[in-house]
C-alpha cells in the first residue's frame, strides 16, 4: 500500500558552515527518503535554515550586514554544500519568511486561547553598554564550582559543571566586555507542565526510541519547566503578536519551520496543506533529529502542536553525534572538516555517504570517521567489490556479443538469491540500520565476485568453443551488478544514474528487483568510481587545519538554547578540544615577520570574505595571500599601504589558489578588524622581531 510520508531534518543554524558532522544526519534522512521514494511512496523531504537569534544578529553586525543578507549569503552557501552531497530536498526554505512568522503566531495565540501562556518577570544579565540581554553563550566568567577562567555562562569546559550565568563568578559580556548587570523583563512562558499526562502518554506511544522514551522518563522525573519562549528587543526574529518588543524565541518558530517549509512547498505543487498537517491527518510526519535536540522534539514541539490543534509527529528518530578518528572534531587536528572543503579537495561524496551508512544503524549511538578505515572500506567495499563485478565482465558483452545480454540466465539460483533479499535490505533500510542493509549488500557482492571469479571469464574468452556460456557468464554477472545496484541506490544515487546510463535502462525502483536483466543491449562500459588516495584526505585535514578564512565563534548548537537541569549534559555535537596557547621562546623566533607593501588587492570571485593580496616584501620578491579582511577593506583603500606579513608559512593551496603567507590583522568580539601597519619608515621585507 502506498505512504504518504513527509520528512525533515532538523534546521541548521544560518550562522555557520555546513561540516561532516551535520552531514550525518542529512546523508541518513536522504538515505531514508530516497528508499522510500524507491519504494513508490509518496515521500516529500522538507528543510530550512534556521535564521533567528541573537547569535545571527550579533554576527550580522560585525560583518557590517543586515541580518536578512547574513542569512541570505549562508542559504546559499547551505544550499550549494547540501546539492554537492546529494541531499535531494523537495523544498529548503527559511525560517525567515512569510509564511513561518503567520504559522508561528497562529501556533502561538491557539496555545494561549488554551490558557497555557503566562507571564513572568524574570532578572537575566544584561550588556549595559550593547544594551541587549546576554544569552547564556555570550557571557564568559569563572566557574562557580572550580574556579576555571574564561568559562561560558551555562557550562564549564574545565570540570564540566552546569549552572545559570548568574552563578558565574566575575561574569564579563563576550559581546562587549561589559561587566553585565541584573536587569528584569516580562518573559512569556508556555506551561509545559499543564501538557504532562498528554506528554507521559505521547512519549510512550512508540514515536521515539526506545532509548529516547527512557531518557524522557528521567525528564519527566525531575520535573517539567515551563518553557521560556521570549526574548526582548533587540532580536532578530518575529515579534510576538500583542507584545511589543518581545520577540518569538528562536526554538519556538524553528519547529514551526517545518511546516512553513512544507506549506510553501504545498502552495507551489498544490499539495492540501491540511491534509498533512491538520489534526486528523493520515499521513506520515518523520522528523530526522540529533540526540542533543530530543527535548525540542520529544517534549516542546508535540505539546505546541497538539495544544494548537496540529497533528503529532508519527516518528522522532534520533542519531548520535560524529566523533572524527575516535575523537571530537577539532579545529586544531584539522579535524573539523567544512562540506566545502571536502569537496574541494575532488573527494566524491558518495564515499561519505557510503561510510556513513556503513556506520549508521538507527541508534542513537555515536558514529566514528576514521579516516583510515573511511579509505580502506570504501577502496575494498566499492571498488573492489561492487565495482569490480561490471569492469570485469561489460567489456566482453560490447566486444563479443554487440552489446547485449543473453536471452536467459544461466545461474538461476544466484540470481534468485539476490532477487531474495530484496525484502530483508528493505527491512533494514525501512529502520535505519543502513550498516545491516549494506552488510546484506556486500555479502551478495562477495558471491557474485566468487562467481566470476569460479567462471573466469578472460579465461573463456580465449575459447572460441566457450563463446556462448562467456555470455551466460557475463550476463549472470550484470544481473547481480544491476541488483547491487538497485540495493545501493538510496545511498549512491549519482552512481547509480551512472550505471543505469551504462545499463541503458530506466530509473531503477524497489520493484525492478523482481525482474530480470536479459536480451537487452547496453552500452560500454566507462569507469564508474575511483579509488580513495590517502593523499587527498591528508590534504583535506591540512586544508582544515590552516583554514584562512576568519571564522565567527565556533558555531555551537545550543547557542542559546534554554538551559534546563534534565537536558542532557552532553556536549555541543561536535566541538574544538581547548588545547594550551602557550609556546616558548624558540616557538615564536621560528615565526618569519615581515614587513609587507600592498602591491595590489582585489576582490576573489566566489569567496564571500577573501581579498587577494600582492605583497612586496622588497628584496625578498613578492606573494600571494589570500586574506579574510573583505569585510572591513575595500580593495582600493589597502593599495599602497604597508603591513605585517607572516613570511615563513608554508604555502597553502586554497579554493581559489595558492596562498603564500598570512597578514596579521587585529579582530575581537567588537566589530571590526583592523590590519596592522607599521610606523613610518619601515621599508618592505624588514624583519619585524
Ligand atoms: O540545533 C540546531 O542546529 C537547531 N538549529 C535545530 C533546529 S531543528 C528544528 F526544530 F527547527
Ligand atoms: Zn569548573
Amino acid at each position: 500500500m502506498s505512504r504518504q510520508i513527509l520528512v525533515t531534518s532538523a534546521l541548521p543554524y544560518a550562522n555557520g558552515s555546513i561540516h561532516l558532522g551535520h552531514l550525518v544526519e542529512y546523508i541518513q534522512t536522504d538515505i531514508w527518503v530516497r528508499f522510500q521514494k524507491m519504494r513508490g511512496h509518496e515521500c516529500h523531504y522538507v528543510c530550512a535554515d534556521d535564521t533567528h537569534g541573537t547569535a545571527i544578529m550579533l554576527r550580522a553586525e560585525k560583518e557590517g550586514i543586515t541580518p536578512e543578507t547574513l542569512i541570505g549569503r549562508v542559504w546559499n552557501e547551505h544550499t550549494r554544500d547540501f546539492a554537492g552531497f546529494h541531499i535531494g530536498f523537495d523544498h529548503y526554505y527559511s525560517t525567515h519568511s512569510d509564511e513561518n512568522r503567520e504559522l508561528a503566531s497562529t501556533i502561538y495565540l491557539r496555545l494561549a486561547d488554551a490558557g497555557l501562556i503566562e507571564t513572568k518577570t524574570i532578572a537575566q544579565l544584561y550588556d549595559p553598554i550593547k544594551n541587549l540581554f546576554l544569552p547564556d553563550r555570550f557571557i564568559k566568567g569563572e566557574c562557580p564550582k572550580c574556579g576555571a577562567l574564561d568559562q561560558y555562562g551555562d557550562n564549564c569546559e574545565v570540570c564540566g559543571a552546569t549552572y545559570s550565568p548568574t552563578e558565574l563568578k566575575n561574569p564579563v559580556s563576550a559581546v562587549s566586555g561589559a561587566t553585565p548587570v541584573h536587569k528584569d523583563s516580562e518573559h512569556y512562558f508556555f506551561k509545559l507542565g499543564t501538557c504532562e499526562t498528554f506528554l507521559r502518554e505521547w512519549t510512550t506511544s512508540g514515536a521515539l526510541q526506545a532509548e529516547a522514551s527512557n531518557k524522557m522518563q528521567e525528564w519527566f522525573a525531575s520535573g517539567l519547566n515551563n518553557w521560556d519562549i521570549s526574548r526582548d528587543a533587540p532580536y532578530f526574529g518575529f515579534e510576538i503578536p500583542g507584545a511589543p518588543g518581545k520577540y518569538f524565541y528562536v526554538w519556538l518558530d524553528a519547529p514551526v519551520g517545518y511546516m512553513a517549509s512544507f506549506a510553501k512547498y504545498a502552495a507551489v505543487y498544490g499539495l492540501d496543506f491540511n491534509a498533512w498537517w491538520g489534526p486528523d491527518s493520515k499521513t506520515e510526519l518523520v522528523h530526522f533529529i540529533g540526540k542533543d535536540i530530543l527535548y525540542f522534539h520529544a517534549l516542546f514541539w508535540p505539546a505546541m502542536l497538539k495544544y494548537s490543534g496540529h497533528r503529532l509527529p508519527t516518528a522522532v528518530y534520533a542519531h548520535g553525534f560524529l566523533t572524527v578518528n575516535g575523537q571530537k572534531m577539532s579545529k586544531s587536528r584539522g579535524t573539523f572538516i567544512t562540506a566545502d572543503s571536502y569537496l574541494a579537495q575532488g573527494l566524491n561524496p558518495e564515499w561519505l555517504r557510503y561510510y556513513y551508512a556503513a556506520k549508521l544503524n538507527g541508534s542513537m549511538e555515536d558514529l566514528d570517521l576514521n579516516l583510515d578505515d573511511f579509505t580502506a572500506r570504501v577502496n575494498s567495499d566499492l571498488v573492489g567489490k561492487f565495482i569490480n563485478i561490471a569492469s570485469r565482465t561489460a567489456g566482453f558483452i560490447r566486444k563479443n556479443f554487440d552489446g547485449k545480454l543473453a536471452d536467459g540466465v544461466a545461474n538461476i539460483e544466484l540470481i534468485g538469491a539476490f532477487q531474495a533479499a530484496a525484502s530483508d535490505i528493505a527491512a533494514h533500510y525501512e529502520a535505519r540500520d543502513y550498516g545491516r542493509a549494506l552488510r546484506e549488500i556486500m555479502a551478495l557482492a562477495d558471491r557474485a565476485n566468487q562467481y566470476v571469479a569460479d567462471e573466469k571469464p578472460w579465461e573463456l574468452a580465449k575459447k572460441p568453443e566457450a563463446v556462448y556460456r562467456l555470455h551466460e557468464v557475463c550476463t549472470v554477472a550484470l544481473n547481480c551488478f544491476r541488483l547491487l545496484t538497485l540495493y545501493l541506490k538510496p545511498v549512491l544515487p549519482k552512481l547509480a544514474e551512472q550505471v543505469e546510463t551504462f545499463l541503458n535502462i530506466p530509473p531503477l525502483t524497489w520493484d525492478d528487483a523482481q525482474s530480470l536483466f536479459i536480451r537487452h543491449a547496453i552500452n560500454e562500459y566507462s569507469h564508474l568510481m575511483t579509488r580513495i588516495d590517502p593523499k587527498s584526505i591528508e590534504a583535506m585535514v591540512d586544508a582544515n587545519k590552516q583554514n584562512l578564512e576568519p571564522t565567527a565563534p565556533a558555531p555551537v548548537r545550543h547557542a542559546e538554547a534554554q538551559t534546563h537541569a534534565a537536558q542532557p549534559a552532553t556536549a555541543a555535537p561536535v566541538a574544538d578540544t581547548p588545547e594550551s596557547n602557550m609556546i616558548g621562546i624558540d616557538d615564536f623566533a621560528k615565526i618569519d615577520l615581515r614587513i609587507a607593501r600592498i602591491a595590489n588587492a582585489e576582490n576573489v570571485e566566489g569567496a564571500d570574505k577573501l581579498l587577494r593580496l600582492t605583497l612586496d616584501l622588497g628584496d625578498l620578491g613578492t606573494r600571494q595571500v589570500f586574506a579574510g579582511i573583505k569585510s572591513a577593506y575595500a580593495p582600493e583603500a589597502l593599495v599602497g599601504r604597508f603591513t605585517v606579513m607572516v613570511a615563513n608559512l608554508a604555502p597553502r593551496k586554497m579554493k581559489f589558489g595558492m596562498s603564500e603567507g598570512m597578514v596579521l590583522a587585529a579582530s575581537g568580539d567588537a566589530p571590526g578588524l583592523f590590519i596592522l601597519s607599521p610606523d613610518s619608515g619601515a621599508q618592505p621585507g624588514m624583519k619585524v622581531k
